[in-house]
């Protein structure tokens, strides 16, 4: 059964209050999905593998350690490009793979219209990223996807989560580990997220 972590720290829970606010504006709201961002990325590639190397510092000669592990960061377009570039700037050797999905706004399930990944995603760990877990759908869609082209080692990172799309991932993927930085209270009859932040990929890229 796949493994659900939410964060709990008292930094990114300020963070997140910044971003739920409706009068934040669009660059910091980018900034501080940023750092939560980095902070999701940390918790979930805590076990990746390493090698030991040779390096000498000022003071002496030490075998130490970098990672050895192929990753695939895989963002659901919109919202998951905010996602990329702070998780990059900690793992600068992965490759991205773009999924193009929005949500039907009748029906709330997901359309896709791009899918773009690199080769090998069989050997990659594949960090899928969507800002919102709300129905689940747009997230087991794009797991199923990633897995048609190989990834068996695969972990889906939220910024604000539902029960219900946590649920509906664990129940049709239950290989696949989920990371959210908040679980929120339910969805409306809209399918937002509540409390949540509004829709992410409008306060990301000033749009409405
Ligand atoms: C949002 C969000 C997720 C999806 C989550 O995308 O970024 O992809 O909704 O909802 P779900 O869990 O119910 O599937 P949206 O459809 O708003 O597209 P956008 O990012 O292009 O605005
Ligand atoms: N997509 C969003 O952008 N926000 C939500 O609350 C749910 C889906």
């Amino acid at each position: 059964m796949g493994k659900v972590t939410i964060l709990n720290h008292p930094i990114v829970k300020e963070r997140l209050t910044c971003i739920r606010k409706k009068d934040t504006d669009n660059k910091t709201f980018y900034d501080n999905l940023k750092l939560v961002s980095q902070v999701l990325c940390i918790e979930a590639t805590k076990d990746i593998n390493t090698k030991n190397i040779e390096i000498e510092t000022p003071i002496c000669k030490t075998v130490q350690p970098v990672i050895d592990e192929n990753i695939v960061i895989v963002p659901i377009l919109r919202a998951g490009l905010g996602m990329v570039d702070p998780i990059r700037d900690l793992l600068p050797k992965a490759k991205v793979g773009i999924l193009g999905m929005y949500r039907d706004e009748t029906t709330l399930k997901p359309v896709e219209y791009y899918a773009k990944f690199p080769e090998h995603m069989e050997d990659a760990l594949v960090l899928v990223v969507d800002p919102m877990l709300a129905t689940g759908g747009s997230a087991c869609d794009a797991i199923s996807q990633v897995k048609k082209r190989g990834a068996k080692n695969i972990k889906f990172l939220a910024i604000v989560s539902a029960q219900v799309g946590i649920d509906n991932v664990v129940k049709n993927h239950p290989d696949v580990d989920v990371y959210a930085a908040a679980l929120d209270d339910h969805l409306n009859e809209k399918g937002y997220i509540v409390p949540g932040l509004g829709d992410c990929g409008d306060r990301l890229f000033g749009t409405d």
